[in-house]
């Protein structure tokens, strides 16, 4: 078996199986379910859609943290070819939502957008294809793809934090069940940023989660109802302050692997409150920004002089 050991952080990196499906030979799966994904009614609709993949090449091949393709069947771009490919983050755990690997589930936000020109209303083409699925209607799916987001192989001798925005939570459903079910016996938290309550994904789910394993802390940022004692925005970056006595013995560990997915700006500030609050050893550091507080940090210093180190994996669109 071709394992890479990372000798500085021991994190054995799993081999995974990628690109089993290309645009050019996708394999048609049913739809299972199609639901919504919140738990109250919300303007931001977001649907949990699930998928039998069984008898295909994907069945038992899928890792949480790995996303798929799909391919809008019969729908055309702006620019009248046919629709291309969009990833979607897998969020079932790795056994599948199944137990065996069968049944897959995506995360999937409908975009709604008006257009700032014209004023016309643009659905998004994708996003709303697969949300008007219904059961028994087929897909083209390719992939899985992505190697590096995902638990290590040897995933019990490391603690996590992981940190989301919006569906940026979908890979976090799929790991947090993918150890806790294995009898995971480190600490994880998940941190989960939101607009509203209303729009929180599956929190029925994470709040049973965490009422039943002592390891496990949920903790939710909501953005647009409320402000932090200095004005701020309920952001996931300030619960490393806010919820400090949670999270500050889980990040000061030397075995933490941090995880964050979702809006891209969500990784800047992420890494300016890692960096601010001693944490640094979740990043390469430039020697470029000696003496220049990370809160003068600007989106240009994450190209070349700030980076995440081995311990810290991003996925952010
Ligand atoms: C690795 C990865 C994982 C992802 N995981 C998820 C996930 O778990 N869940 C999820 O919901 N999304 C996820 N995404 C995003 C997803 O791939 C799609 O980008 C998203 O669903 C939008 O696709 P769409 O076809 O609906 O929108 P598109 O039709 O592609 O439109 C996208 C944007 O283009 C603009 N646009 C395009 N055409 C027009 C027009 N005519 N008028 C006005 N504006 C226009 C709009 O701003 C619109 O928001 C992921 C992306 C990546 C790269
Ligand atoms: N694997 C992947 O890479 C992957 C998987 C799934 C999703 N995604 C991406 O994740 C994004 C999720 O979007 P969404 O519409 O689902 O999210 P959403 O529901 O709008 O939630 C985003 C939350 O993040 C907050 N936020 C905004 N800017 C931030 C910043 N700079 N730092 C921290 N928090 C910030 C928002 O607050 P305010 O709006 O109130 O400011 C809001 O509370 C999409 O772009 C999607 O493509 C990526």
């Amino acid at each position: 078996m071709n394992i890479e050991q990372n000798r500085s952080s021991g994190i054995v990196y799993p081999e995974v199986a990628v690109n089993l499906y290309k645009p050019k030979n996708p394999v048609e799966v049913p739809v299972v379910e199609n639901r919504i994904a919140t738990e109250q009614i919300s303007p931001n609709i977001i649907r949990h859609i699930t998928f039998d993949v069984s008898g295909t090449g994907l069945e038992g091949r899928i890792r949480s943290g790995q996303s798929v393709g799909i391919v809008p069947e019969g729908i055309t771009e702006p620019d009248g070819k046919p629709a291309k490919v969009r990833l979607y983050s897998v969020a079932s755990p790795s056994r599948g939502e199944d137990g065996d690997g069968k049944i897959i589930s995506l995360t999937v936000k409908r975009v709604i957008e008006e257009n700032p020109e014209t004023q016309n209303l643009f659905l998004g083409l994708c996003s709303n294809y697969l949300s008007d699925l219904n059961p028994g209607d087929t897909v083209k799916m390719t992939g899985p793809n992505g190697k590096r987001f995902v638990l290590p192989e040897n995933a019990h001798d490391f603690n996590y934090v992981f940190f989301a925005t919006g569906t940026g939570v979908a890979p976090f459903r799929g790991m947090v069940r993918d150890l806790l079910e294995t009898g995971f016996d480190g600490q994880m938290a998940l941190v989960f940023g939101s607009p509203y309550n209303t729009d929180l994904l599956y929190p029925g789910e994470f709040r049973d989660l965490a009422d039943r394993h002592q390891n496990f802390h949920y903790l939710t940022s909501i953005s647009r109802e409320g402000r932090r004692l200095d004005g701020s925005k309920h952001y996931v970056q300030y619960q490393l302050i806010d919820s400090r006595e949670i999270l500050q013995p889980i990040v000061e560990k030397d075995n933490t692997l941090i995880y964050i997915c979702g809006l891209q700006g969500m990784e800047l500030g992420l890494y300016q409150m890692l960096a601010n609050e001693g944490y640094d050893e979740y990043l390469r550091i430039s020697d470029e920004l000696a003496g220049v507080s990370p809160l003068e940090w600007d989106r240009a210093d994450l190209k070349k002089r700030v980076r995440p180190s081995e311990r810290l994996f991003l996925e952010v669109y």
